[in-house]
């Protein structure tokens, strides 16, 4: 362990779960009661703008309800306090993680309180709705969608990703099905490149068995934990 200087975290929905936010796989998930080619695909926007901007309205509301937890302001405290290089990459899409004063960090399936103009191409911080069609702040055309990455899109800062992966000690991956490339295959990238690689979840991942650690429960308690140990002086 005394090795490690550079640290990749990737994060998934089950870090934001125990704050009440909807996780997308596991039973009464997102993706039981919404088919992602309905809401989650540019054709999907296409064809029933109201019906993909009404959904990510609610869950623009939804998470501004929420708060961060014990997980979001562990990994704050492990960006304020490790020495070495570290980068958190989310797939959420939820402000969580700067709330709990995270700043290494970036958002690799973009963000829902971003506004994105189809016009314009600026994007602009966004509390509100969409649905009803608001101008855009910078070029006032009504063409907003969420900044957000559907599938069929390229996720975001992707050579920044695989910069530090290839630098990356240690690997870990918090909270996430595995389900989703590119980021499923981030743990056999670090892995081939001399990673150690440690998954933190509730139950088994669909990648566990690529991970050399995994360490099973909720993220509350297992990346608190893991934080308090990367963090301890004996080290
Ligand atoms: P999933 O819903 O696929 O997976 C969530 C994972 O979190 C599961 O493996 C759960 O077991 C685990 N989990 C649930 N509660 C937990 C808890 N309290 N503590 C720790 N783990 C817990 O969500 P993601 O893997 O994030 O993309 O999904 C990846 C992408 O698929 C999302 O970014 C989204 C989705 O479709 C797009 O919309 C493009």
């Amino acid at each position: 362990m005394s090795s490690i200087r550079n640290i990749v975290v990737l994060t998934g929905a089950g870090v934001s779960a125990e704050s009440g936010i909807d996780t997308f796989r596991t039973e009464g998930g997102l993706w039981e009661r919404y088919k992602p080619e309905d809401v989650a695909t540019p054709e999907a926007f296409a064809r029933d703008p109201d019906l993909v901007l009404a959904f990510y309205d609610m869950r623009r509301a939804a998470i501004q309800e929420k708060q961060p937890n014990a997980a979001h302001f562990a990994l704050g405290r492990l960006d304020a306090e490790w020495p070495g290089e570290l980068l958190i990459v989310t797939q959420n899409i939820d402000d969580l993680h700067e709330r709990g004063g995270a700043k290494r960090m970036l958002h690799m399936h973009g963000q829902h309180l971003n506004a994105w103009c189809g016009a314009c191409d600026v994007r602009s911080p966004w509390t509100g709705l969409l649905a009803d069609r608001p101008p855009c702040p910078a070029c006032g055309t009504r063409a907003l969608r969420p900044d957000v990455v559907w599938f069929g899109e390229m996720p975001y800062r992707m050579d920044e990703i695989h910069a530090a992966l290839r630098k990356a000690d240690l690997f870990v991956s918090i909270g996430t099905s595995g389900a989703v490339y590119p980021a499923a295959g981030f743990v056999r990238g670090a892995r081939d490149l001399g990673a150690r690689t440690l998954e933190l979840n509730l139950e088994p991942s669909q990648g566990s068995r690529w991970f050399h650690e995994c360490r099973h429960g909720p993220a509350t308690e297992v990346v608190a934990a893991w934080v308090e140990e990367m963090l301890a002086p004996e080290r």
